[in-house]
């Protein structure tokens, strides 16, 4: 997979795309991600990227010019399956939304800023619009590095253990279920027996029990119908 970023900020990308997950997926050769600087493709003598908004009002608009320059000159290289524009109106990020994003073979993220962008590069050039969540961020960095690492980690073989990808909360349609580690008592407080007990499948089960239990307490709405109790399915 390759993903292209578009950003008037590349150094605010550049320690979170160096570590964790999407270094270790660099490094096995899994993904390519070039930043580009939109300053590069900016206007004039100041490498313009945003102006005042036509209609006035305040906070600037980013510019077309820019942006269009950058999108067609990596278009040009390739061909991309998806350009996604990070934006507090688009769809909101679900764990389904990613692994769709994560059969992609090539995309380019826009991340935007100021004010907003011309509204042209949205007609003319995005193809898909993401928000991580019903609040509003100075930019579209943040969640573009949220984007990629819920996609990073559903490569197959990402992760050291990729199996646990697939059994993340949301992943399974429910919450994960509760885990612990050494020591088996901490200050009286204990690790639920079954996990000692060395019975794979009673572990399982317990797992699966927790899972849903948890999923019913804290998000009800994401629980399946078959697994409502009697009286939730009433409602
Ligand atoms: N840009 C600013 N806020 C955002 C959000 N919540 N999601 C995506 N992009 C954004």
């Amino acid at each position: 997979m390759r993903i292209d970023i578009l950003t008037v900020m590349p150094q605010y990308l550049k320690s979170p795309l160096e570590n964790g997950i999407v270094r270790i997926a660099k490094e096995k050769g899994l993904i390519e991600i070039e930043v580009h600087n939109l300053h590069d493709y900016g206007l004039g003598r100041y490498k313009q990227v945003d102006d005042a908004p036509f209609g006035g009002g305040s906070g600037m608009i980013m510019k077309p010019e820019p942006i269009f320059a950058c999108v067609e000159k990596l278009k040009q290289e390739r061909e991309y399956d998806e350009v996604i524009f990070l934006t507090p109106d688009g769809e909101t990020l679900t764990q389904r939304l990613a692994n769709e994003c994560s059969l992609k073979k090539n995309l380019i993220l826009l991340c935007g800023h100021y004010k907003g962008v011309d509204e042209r590069v949205r007609e003319a050039l995005v193809t898909k619009e993401i928000s991580i969540g019903d609040y509003v961020l100075s930019g579209g960095e943040l969640p573009a590095l949220v984007l990629i690492d819920s996609l990073v980690r559903l490569i197959p073989n990402a992760m050291n253990d990729s199996e646990s990808a697939l059994l993340d909360s949301f992943q399974t349609g429910l919450l994960d279920c509760a885990h612990y580690t050494r020591p088996a008592d901490f200050r009286g407080m204990k690790v639920p027996e079954v996990l000692l007990s060395g019975h794979h499948e009673k572990i399982r089960e317990w797992q699966v029990q927790n899972a849903v239990a948890r999923t019913k307490q804290r998000r009800p709405d994401l629980l399946p119908d078959s697994l409502k109790g009697e009286d939730d399915a009433k409602q």
